[in-house]
């Protein structure tokens, strides 16, 4: 299976994004959910269950050029639920990496203020899950005009990509949920990232 075999490449472009959206990430503390605070209130068995943190290697490769939206606590939401560290160095993937505005949009919808509450949500492994396809490195200029693309996401359910002039739009079948991709093609060893506009939900 194609999830077994991940293990590395993904926690380093995670690196890569974070040195990327780190100029951006330390204007916006603003907000609660941008703020990396350790959680408050969150109920202890809750917290038992959480993954170990985490190690994470140092980024093998020098980082793409700086520049878009803060995609940080995306970056800490992969490293968080431990899909990060399941992809491996070798890992052919697209992967969906919302803005923080994306997330803070999601929070407040949810009266959530601090991101490790929303991290530990039950559903946060599957959602985060649901932004990455393994075994293939899309990119904007593969996908044919106006004809949708499908794909099987980590989490199960199928993406639906569909560029549509310079446009590109990937939703979850079966659901209302969609984004809008904002930077696309961000290039990793062997994957490729697309910043998006919104959260993707699996329902
Ligand atoms: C991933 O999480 C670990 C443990 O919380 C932390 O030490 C590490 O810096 C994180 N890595 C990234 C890329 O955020
Ligand atoms: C991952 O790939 C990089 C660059 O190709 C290489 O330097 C590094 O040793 C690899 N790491 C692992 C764990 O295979
Ligand atoms: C959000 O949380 C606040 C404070 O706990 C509460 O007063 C408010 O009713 C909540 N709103 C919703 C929509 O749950
Ligand atoms: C979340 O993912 C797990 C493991 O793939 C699956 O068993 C479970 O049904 C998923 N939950 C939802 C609500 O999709
Ligand atoms: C893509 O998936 C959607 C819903 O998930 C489905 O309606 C559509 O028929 C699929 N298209 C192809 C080409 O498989
Ligand atoms: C999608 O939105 C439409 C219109 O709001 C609604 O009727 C439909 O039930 C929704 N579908 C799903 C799967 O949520």
């Amino acid at each position: 299976m194609a999830a077994t075999r991940f293990s590395t490449v993904l926690v380093l472009a995670v690196a890569v994004l974070l040195a990327a959206a780190s100029g951006c990430a330390a204007r916006e503390n603003r907000r609660s959910l941008l703020q990396a605070e350790v959680p408050a209130r969150t109920p202890k068995a809750a917290a038992a269950k959480l993954p170990k943190p985490p190690k994470t290697p140092k980024p093998a490769a020098s980082p793409p050029p700086s520049a878009g939206p803060s995609v940080a606590i995306a970056i800490d939401a992969l490293n968080y639920t431990g899909v990060a560290q399941r992809l491996t160095n070798d890992t052919v993937a697209t992967i969906f990496a919302p803005i923080d505005a994306a997330f803070i949009s999601l929070a407040e919808s949810l009266n959530i203020s601090s991101r490790y509450v929303l991290f530990q949500n039950p559903l946060a492994v599957n959602v985060t899950e649901l932004h990455v396809i393994p075994g293939v490195a899309l990119r904007s200029t593969d996908l044919p005009q106006g004809v949708p693309v499908n794909a099987t996401s980590l989490a199960g359910p199928t993406l639906e990509i569909l560029r549509s002039g310079n446009a590109v739009r990937v939703s979850v079948g079966g659901t209302n949920s969609s984004a809008e991709v904002v930077r696309a093609d961000i290039p990793f060893n062997k994957a490729i990232v697309h910043v998006i506009n919104k959260v993707l939900l699996p329902v």
